[in-house]
Order: C-alpha cells, then structure tokens, then sequence
C-alpha cells in the first residue's frame, strides 16, 4: 500500500493560566470540563488573596497555584510587574480572569493581548465593573446575564466573544440573581475557552507559514 502523507502531529493542549480572587465555581468549571487535558490545560491558577476557595479547588485538582498579594509590593506597579512576571513562568496560550477582581496593569494585559478573557456577571457593555450584578438590578433590568470578552486596557470594554441571557425574577435579590447568572456563566466560560483552543489549534496545524485572515484584516 503506497504511503500517504504523514498524518499531522496531534496538537498539544492550549497551556491556561486562570487568575480568581474568589470562591472559584467558575474556574471548577474550567477544572470539570471534559474538554481539559485535550484542547487545553490549567496549568496554573494565581491569585491575588491568599487562602481563597479557588486556590484549594486548583490544589484539589493537582493544578499549581500562585499568589501575588498588593500588600506584599512597595506600590501598585510592582505589583503589575510580580504578577506578570508569575503569569509569564508558566508560558500561558490564553490567559483566563474567573472572577479576578482586581483591575491589571498593562505590562500583564499589553503581553496576552488577545489571549486574555474575562467573564463578567453582566450584559456588557451595560452595567460594566465591580457591581454588575446590582447595578444590573437597581437599574430595574427584567433580563440580565453574562459576558465572556476579551481584556483590553479598559474596565470591561474588550470585544465580546459571547454572552447568555437571564431573567430577573420579581424577589430577586442580589445573591439570588448572582448565583443564577453564575449557573449559566460557567458552561458559557468552558465553551469559550474550548472554541479559542480549538481555532488556535487548528490555526497552528493548517496554516503556520500562512498569516491568519484576523491578524491580516485592516483595523
Ligand atoms: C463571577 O460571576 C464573575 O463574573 C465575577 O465574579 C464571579 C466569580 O465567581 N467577576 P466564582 O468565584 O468563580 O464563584
């Protein structure tokens, strides 16, 4: 039998670096999906606080973990400059914001530029910032939901890349609103990071020597 053309490597996994400051559901999502280990890999999950859930649930799931703490840096650039540099050791494909809630400095967002998300509990651009969940509902809203986009040097104001709908029951408070959104911003934040591995992925095994159509288009 004449021997076809060599069946191309498989590509590895896209290498992620996820960045929480809380309870960490959506990272376990991350950590859950089965498409971790295929498409893409946590290779590391940092903080700024230490002690916090997400980092026991990376731990937990054999992931290593990282904090870079403010109060541990002389002022707020040495801060950005330590917790790009973390970022950096752990060579990420794409950079993931899971409830991070600190606003990067732009040697961390100017260095994964285009390779950073972030999911915010909100529908983008309203209600951008630390409150959107309450904001959302002060302002009387009857649906809100959340947003996966991409980080730019704003707050909040990046390209989406998706979003989910939710509707505001009448006894909404702002816990009960947060925890249905987060229901549906888990999957929406796993199915984002797939589909980026996967277009990455096939962008590397089909067309390396070819300059990709989004990096060539005029701005
Ligand atoms: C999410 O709603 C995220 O959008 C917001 O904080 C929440 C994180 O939740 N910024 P968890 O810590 O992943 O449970």
């Amino acid at each position: 039998m004449p021997a076809g053309p060599p069946a191309p490597a498989p590509a590895a996994p896209v290498r992620v670096v996820v960045l929480a400051s809380g309870s960490g559901s959506t990272l376990q999502a991350l950590l859950d999906s089965p498409d971790r280990g295929l498409l893409w890999e946590v290779v590391a999950v940092g903080s700024d606080k230490p002690g916090v859930l997400a980092l026991e649930r990376a731990a937990g799931a054999g992931v290593p973990t990282f904090t870079v703490t403010p109060a541990a840096f002389a002022d707020r650039p040495a801060w950005d400059a330590a917790l790009a540099a973390e970022v950096a050791r752990h060579d990420p494909g794409l950079v993931v914001l899971a409830g991070f809630m600190r606003i990067l400095g732009a040697p961390l967002v100017e260095a994964h530029a285009g390779r950073m998300v972030n999911t915010h509990p909100a529908l983008l651009p309203s209600f951008p910032g630390a409150h959107g969940v309450r904001d959302a509902l002060a302002h009387g809203v009857k649906v809100t939901g959340c947003t996966v986009h991409l980080v730019d040097a704003g707050v909040d104001t990046g390209p989406i890349l998706d979003q989910a709908a939710v509707r505001v029951l009448p006894d909404d408070d702002e816990a009960s609103l947060h925890e249905r959104i987060k229901a549906v911003e888990r999957d929406l934040l796993a199915d984002v990071v797939s589909r980026l591995a996967r277009e990455r992925t096939h962008r590397t095994s089909t067309n390396s020597d070819t300059p990709h159509p989004e990096r060539t288009a005029p701005r």
